[in-house]
């Protein structure tokens, strides 16, 4: 059999039909947050009625004549109907005019990475970054040319100051970052990167788009791993951006079919189902965030706790007014040191031990040997007595006592 071909393409192809504008625009326009959740992205199918967007379980599509296509699909790394559902409703979560879906977050960060910068180039980058992401810009990108400075994103002068003007062509933001939940001010800082002509990047991975829209507040380019909150239920790894401006929108949309790290319709699927849960799901996240920060906060083995939501984090008052709660993540260190904290993660139950976040069930890990191995011994080293919590959606009380048992004395 001839292998399958796509037809040569040097332009990004102009988004399917119903893709562009109408969905996005129309929602934000006229609806709240949860309606767009639900709606936004699909209308129900014309034939059937389906309300639901079937998977697109297909590599191709017919064609009417040469070049005759049914909505503008041709081939499924370029589009497919259940993806471009996904990143239409992702489009309207972030306010933003484009989504774009991808295999998982790294996946995203890399296609943005190659479709925005070039060898030569510099970004700035959080001293307290996801380790994964740290590992692709210092490891991958870094090899080929894209040179980097941490700075801290809490400290909108220092992150001025990493600015190579000229060279520094994006300056990338988690905010609140992974794991130590420091606060980032989304508008001062893009204030800083258009000054020096430049691209603010945030990771919205942590808030998700029901907490905190970057867009709105003046970010370039809003990156997810869609495995966490958005999917939510720790069934699918995923990754997404999302822009306003059409030709950071057109660069990116090469990219993806260039490069070709899509999302699979199945994944797009599921993506999908989570997103309609979204706010409902943050909203018991941060609820149950809240009470485990009242538990943790003043208890004799607990030396420290990260959580934007408590007035003493010095992030406080920028999170609480560039996001609508605080969200489901804690972090905390212990009194008795990196030995200490692995017995924690040891013993608990309901808290599972495993990497991850933003799933409904509750999550316990030790950044330091986890999440965050590939960062130690660099400037993005995290503390060994350091655990990070996903709180998730399970009875406030069973959380508590979970933890005063792993605690112990
Ligand atoms: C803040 C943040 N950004 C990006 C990623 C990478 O996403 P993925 O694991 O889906 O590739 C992660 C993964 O943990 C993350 O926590």
């Amino acid at each position: 059999m001839a292998p399958q071909e796509e037809p040569p393409r040097d332009k990004w192809p102009p988004a399917p039909e119903h893709y562009p504008r109408r969905v996005t625009q129309e929602h934000r326009n006229k609806s709240g947050f949860e309606t767009r959740a639900i709606h936004a992205g699909y209308e129900p199918d014309p034939t059937t009625g389906a309300v639901i967007p079937p998977i697109f379980a297909t590599s191709t599509y017919k064609q009417d004549g040469v070049g005759g296509l049914r909505g503008g699909y041709e081939y499924s790394r370029s589009a497919n109907p259940t993806r471009t559902a996904l990143e239409g409703n992702l489009a309207a979560l972030e306010e933003g005019e484009r989504g774009f879906a991808f295999a998982s977050g790294l996946a995203a960060e890399d296609t943005l990475l190659r479709a925005l910068t070039r060898p030569g180039d510099h970004l700035v980058f959080p001293d307290d970054a996801y380790g994964g992401t740290f590992r692709l810009v210092d490891k991958v990108a870094g090899p080929w040319g894209l040179e980097h400075t941490p700075a801290q994103v809490a400290d909108v002068d220092a992150m001025r100051a990493a600015i190579r003007p000229g060279t520094t062509k994006l300056v990338w933001v988690e905010t609140p970052t992974n794991p130590l939940l420091n606060i980032g001010d989304i508008e001062a800082l893009a204030g800083v990167a258009h000054d020096a002509g430049a691209l603010l990047v945030v990771d919205n991975t942590f808030a998700s788009p029901y907490l905190q829209q970057p867009l709105v507040l003046g970010a370039d380019v809003v990156v997810h791993s869609t495995t966490k909150y958005c999917g939510g239920h720790s069934d699918v790894v995923g990754g997404a951006l999302v822009v306003r401006d059409l030709e950071i929108a057109e660069k990116i949309g090469f990219h993806q079919n260039a490069m070709g790290a899509v999302a699979g319709p199945f994944d797009a699927w599921l993506t999908l189902r989570g997103l309609r849960t979204l706010a409902l799901r943050m909203d018991r996240h941060s609820d149950n965030a809240e009470r485990v920060v009242e538990f943790l906060t003043g208890h004799p083995q607990v030396s420290h706790v990260y959580y934007p939501g408590l007035p003493e984090h010095p992030g406080h008052e920028v999170a609480a007014r560039q996001m609508r709660r605080f969200g489901g993540i804690v972090s905390f260190r212990v009194i008795g040191g990196e030995e200490q904290a692995l017995a924690v993660c040891d013993r608990s139950e309901v808290f599972t031990l495993g990497e991850s976040l933003g799933g409904v069930e509750s999550l316990i890990e030790h950044p330091g040997r986890m999440t965050h191995a590939s960062v130690a011994g660099t400037e993005l080293e995290v503390p060994p007595d350091l655990i990070r919590l996903s709180v998730g959606i399970e009875t406030a009380d069973d959380l508590v006592a979970d933890l005063e048992s792993s605690l112990g004395g």
